[in-house]
């Protein structure tokens, strides 16, 4: 497997590797070696990005590398160079290439035209990066993965989707709460209903999310409106994904011991409220701080070619 797209390109011991490898970065952050001495990583982000381009940055340094981040305005994509014809002349510099930018079918293109690794490091359909620091996340807090619900009140967008598949491919109990017209692809949600089967664990899709919450461990939102999301669709969205704002009451519909996610930035009283986010519950800044060794071992075991793919 050459590149990390999406979720659904690993199988459920890819995911497990990854996990293993995260934690062992945690502890020991020089056990990667200088995998990247001398080697460069273009980092390409045509949208926002705090969390994942300095997280990604700071894993290639870890590894030896150096992260050289670049805009739009800095290529000659913009100036009508075609994807294909930047993705061979990045390869022939770069150890890997890590993109953040809107339409999947680029970073597929991108993709297929070099033979260096490729990580999406968030699309308006995927974001990978995130849902293997979540599931890491989880992970420390209860211990372990199968046997816990994790729920996710809100817009079915980008991070939902990863969020789901990784939980499922994970074992976990998954339950996705989103208004109708919200709710995540057919394919996501046929492959996360195949996956909770196979691993051990369980899936609901649904409108309720008092319904997602019960019993849950683990209770995740995201923004409103995802960067991809046209502006002039905030109000349509606003008034639809409000029943689904994470507050006190939600949380208390939870498990005892229930934690609150979010993959940041957030939006206080929108999402979710301050009282939850900024609570005693909340995990959001482990999250945030775990997007490192999990950049780390996504890129060294692309870089090392540990990882089998999907059969
Ligand atoms: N969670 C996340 O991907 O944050 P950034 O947009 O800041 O990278
Ligand atoms: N869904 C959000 C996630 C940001 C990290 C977005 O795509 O803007």
């Amino acid at each position: 497997m050459k590149d990390l797209l999406h979720i659904t390109d690993l199988s459920a011991d890819d995911l497990t590797m990854l996990l293993e490898l995260a934690t062992g970065f945690q502890d020991d952050p020089g056990s990667g070696g200088h995998l990247l001495t001398h080697r460069m990583v273009p980092m390409y982000f045509a949208k926002p990005s705090t969390r994942t381009r300095l997280s990604t940055a700071a894993a290639v340094t870890r590894l030896g590398g150096t992260p050289i981040a670049v805009g739009p305005d800095e290529l000659q994509l913009r100036r009508g160079e075609t994807i294909g014809d930047t993705a061979r002349v990045m390869g022939a510099y770069s150890a890997a290439i890590v993109i953040r930018t809107f339409a999947d079918a680029d970073v597929r293109e991108l993709a297929s035209a070099t033979p260096v690794p490729i990580v999406n490091a968030l699309t308006d359909g995927h974001h990978p990066l995130q849902a293997v620091a979540d599931l890491l996340t989880v992970q420390q807090h209860f211990g372990r993965l199968r046997g816990h619900r994790i729920a996710y009140s809100g817009d079915g967008g980008n991070v939902a989707r990863s969020l789901m598949e990784a939980a499922a491919l994970a074992g976990m109990d998954v339950a996705i709460a989103t208004p109708p017209g919200y709710a995540p692809p057919d394919e996501a949600v046929a492959f996360t209903a195949a996956e909770a089967d196979r691993n051990g664990g369980g899936f609901v899709l649904t409108t309720d999310p008092a319904e997602a919450v019960k019993g849950a461990s683990v209770v995740y939102t995201d923004v409103w409106l995802s960067m991809g999301d046209p502006e002039e669709n905030q109000e349509r969205r606003r008034k639809a994904l409000t029943p689904y704002r994470v507050d006190e009451n939600l949380m208390a519909l939870a498990g005892d011991d229930a934690v609150f996610m979010h993959c940041l930035p957030a939006h206080r009283g929108q999402e979710v409220t301050a009282g939850v986010i900024d609570g005693a519950r909340s995990l959001v800044f482990q999250q945030a701080a775990n997007r490192l060794p999990a950049a780390q071992a996504v890129l060294f075991a692309l870089l090392t070619e540990r990882l089998d793919g999907r059969p």
